[in-house]
């Protein structure tokens, strides 16, 4: 079977992303926005990253659509997908949690422009994603928005948060399955769903969303705890060391570097296997599901 090459796809759409970001710049902070709090929002929101989260979410509807998912509405759900993801970092690197100083290589937000308005730079992306989402005549956009807010939510990523921070946390396997699958599983899961969602797919392709964005979210995080034992600042443009230093319980401190590295392959089997029946072959999918694990950034 022909692999499918990543990288010149991932570039192409990485900058689509970058593109459909760019689109929205104006409208993110709309008029009356005051101008310090414009560009705290944007300073992180187009400082780069993987773009992963959009890119599964284009990558989905393309994989259910026949027809060119060159729509808006898939577009706004790539889009609000990677604002939501965007405060989760401000937010998180901020000194009440993570205390971190670099993210996608710059400073992080509260060094740039202070806590305060680091902390509603958060808030402002949070809510803009739903103005973005819910703004358009298509019907599908409220069930978009009802998947959006659940996967950041409570139950969800801002509750996996919440894990992480706990003071009576277990170090046991079980503890860290469910925190991971909340903070940033919920949120993959969801950019793929919304993905089929948006493009208009079945109940099958939503099934297969479901299994493959629920073990590639998993997997995805468990290579963040490695990498943040294995990797170096420079390579990951955030600091490394930093899940030690705050006390977390990760992966590697759980299960051990090499237990880790095989349950994260065991992972992408399991989500290259979910979206066989939605690409015939080997296709960006399933690559997109090795690249979550074998990424060195
Ligand atoms: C970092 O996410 C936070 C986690 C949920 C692990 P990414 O590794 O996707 O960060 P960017 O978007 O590429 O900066
Ligand atoms: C953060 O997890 C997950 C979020 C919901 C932001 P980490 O704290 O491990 O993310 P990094 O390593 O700082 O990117
Ligand atoms: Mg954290
Ligand atoms: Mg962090
Ligand atoms: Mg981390």
């Amino acid at each position: 079977m022909a692999v499918f090459e990543l990288d010149p796809f991932m570039r192409s759409r990485q900058a689509r992303v970058e593109a459909l970001l760019r689109e929205r710049a104006d409208r993110l902070a709309p008029a009356g926005t005051p101008p310090r709090l414009a560009e705290a929002m944007r300073y992180s929101l187009l400082a780069g990253g993987k773009r992963l989260r959009p890119v599964l979410c284009l990558a989905f509807a393309d994989a259910v659509s026949r027809a060119s998912t060159d729509t808006a509405v898939v577009a706004d759900a790539a889009c609000a997908v990677e604002y939501v993801h965007t405060y989760s970092l401000v937010h998180d690197d901020l000194p009440c949690l993570d205390n971190d100083d670099l993210r996608r290589g710059k400073p992080t937000n509260h060094k740039v422009f202070g806590e305060p308005l680091a902390l509603l730079a958060g808030d402002g992306l949070l809510t803009e994603a739903f103005t973005v989402l819910a703004t358009g005549p298509e019907p599908v956009r409220g069930l978009l928005c009802a998947e959006l807010a659940r996967a950041a939510g409570a139950a969800g990523m801002v509750g996996g948060q919440v894990l992480d921070i706990a003071q009576d946390r277990a170090a046991t396997l079980d503890y860290l399955l469910r925190l991971h699958r909340m903070k940033t599983g919920a949120l993959i899961r969801a950019a793929c769903r919304m993905g089929v969602l948006a493009a208009g797919g079945d109940v099958a392709a939503l099934g297969s969303a479901e299994t493959y964005g629920d073990a590639v979210g998993l997997a995805f995080q468990i290579a963040d705890d490695v990498l943040d034992v294995t990797a170096s600042a420079e390579q990951l443009g955030k600091p490394v060391g930093a899940d030690a230093e705050a006390g977390r319980h990760t992966f590697p401190a759980v299960v051990g570097l090499e237990e880790s590295r095989r349950m994260a392959r065991d992972l992408v089997a399991r989500a290259e296997a979910a979206v066989r029946p939605l690409e015939g072959g080997d296709g960006p999918l399933a690559a997109l599901a090795r690249y979550s694990v074998e990424r060195t950034s």
